[in-house]
């Protein structure tokens, strides 16, 4: 519905003149730098893509730690593992901060979840791809959570407050993953011919996807030139996708490499590197539920959810007990 009032107006973004009082009162304390509050007045449109925004970046932390906890009981050392739990671990904290944040819209996290479970919203499309090698552990890091990082980083100074307090501290946590993802990435390349072999295969295999998750290139994005004109989102997707690619490549040679693109050139012109788009189709055809894990990674979903059924009802009794007490004594 939004993305068709969207479309159907070009940029489908007002200007000040064709606001009424109120949108425009709102959006000059956007564009003068105020943080929206909860309680603060917003149009309709703003708090449903905050919830879009928000929600589908918590189920993305949410079944982020899937193909990572398959490692878990197979990391090759105890440190290794001890570390890639601390990094699944501050993952869900990342999706409850998150869930936490879109509450105050007047959501709930049940809300949300079912509507992840019958399809209404997204998680992020890299987490349809399978973990094949613990050379993976290194590419989600580097290159997952570098690309996140490099989308979050501006987000600290979204509109929206509790979103952008949210954003600082999962920042900072993010900042350390991509830093032990690369770790391991640089003991596998420097390791033996196996283990280098592995490592470029993995980057080989998530280079694309980690394009991808910066959301379709600009000219197809929906979303942005409202998000962007409420400080929803702070910059383009293709703006954020070069941005990542003019800091990973010299990665890639630092640990010897290949960034599997036959395009990719340093031009000189325009101060960044030239690179190939990924394949688009692919990733539409992943948002529809076709990549190679969508199937298993909802149905690990919609399990923890029946499974946890038992839990939510008796916080539920419990709740409604203590209402009930309360009642009785006053
Ligand atoms: N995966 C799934 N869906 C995607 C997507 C992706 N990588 N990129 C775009 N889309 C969807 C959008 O949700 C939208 O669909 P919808 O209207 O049904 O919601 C459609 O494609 C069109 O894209 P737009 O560019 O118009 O959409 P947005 O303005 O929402 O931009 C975004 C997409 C850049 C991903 C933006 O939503 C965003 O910045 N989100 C916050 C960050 C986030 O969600 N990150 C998840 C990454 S993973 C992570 O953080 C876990 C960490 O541990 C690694």
């Amino acid at each position: 519905m939004y993305a068709q009032m969207v479309k159907s107006t070009g940029t489908g973004v007002k200007s000040l003149d064709e606001m009424d009082p109120r949108e425009r009162a709102f959006q000059e304390r956007i564009d003068a730098g105020e943080k929206i509050e909860p309680k603060d007045w917003m149009p309709e449109e703003y708090r449903k893509t905050l919830i879009r925004q928000i929600g589908q970046h918590a189920h993305s932390e949410i079944v982020g730690q899937l193909p990572e906890g398959n490692w878990i009981t197979r990391a090759p050392t105890l440190e290794r593992k001890a570390i890639l739990l601390a990094k699944v671990q501050d993952e869900a904290g990342h999706g409850l901060y998150l869930y936490c944040a879109a509450e105050t819209l007047g959501v709930s996290r049940d809300e949300m979840t079912r509507m992840l479970l019958d399809g209404r919203m997204k998680y992020s499309s890299i987490f349809n791809y399978p973990t094949l090698t613990w050379a993976d552990m290194g590419a989600v890091g580097w290159l997952v959570d570098g690309a996140a990082i490099m989308n979050q980083v501006p987000l600290q100074r979204t509109s929206y407050g509790p979103y952008s307090r949210a954003m600082i501290r999962i920042c900072k946590e993010e900042s350390f993953h991509q830093r032990q993802g690369f770790d391991i990435m640089m003991k596998m390349a420097n390791g033996t011919a196996a283990q280098k072999k592995m490592a470029q295969d993995a980057l080989n295999r998530f280079w694309y996807p980690a394009l991808m998750m910066f959301g379709p290139s600009d000219k197809d994005s929906v979303h942005s030139a409202q998000s962007m004109a409420w400080k929803i989102k702070m910059n383009t997707n293709d703006e954020l996708r070069q941005k990542f690619v003019d800091q990973t490549v010299p990665q890639a040679e630092y640990l010897g490499l290949t960034v599997p693109d036959d395009k990719l050139a340093w031009n000189e012109e325009r101060g960044h590197y030239d690179f190939s788009e990924p394949d688009w189709d692919e990733f539409y055809d992943v948002l529809k539920g076709n990549g190679p894990c969508n199937r298993e990674r909802l149905a690990a979903r919609q399990k923890a959810w029946d499974d946890n059924q038992w839990v939510r009802d008796g916080l539920l009794a419990h709740a409604q007990k203590r209402e009930a007490m309360k009642v009785a004594a006053e």
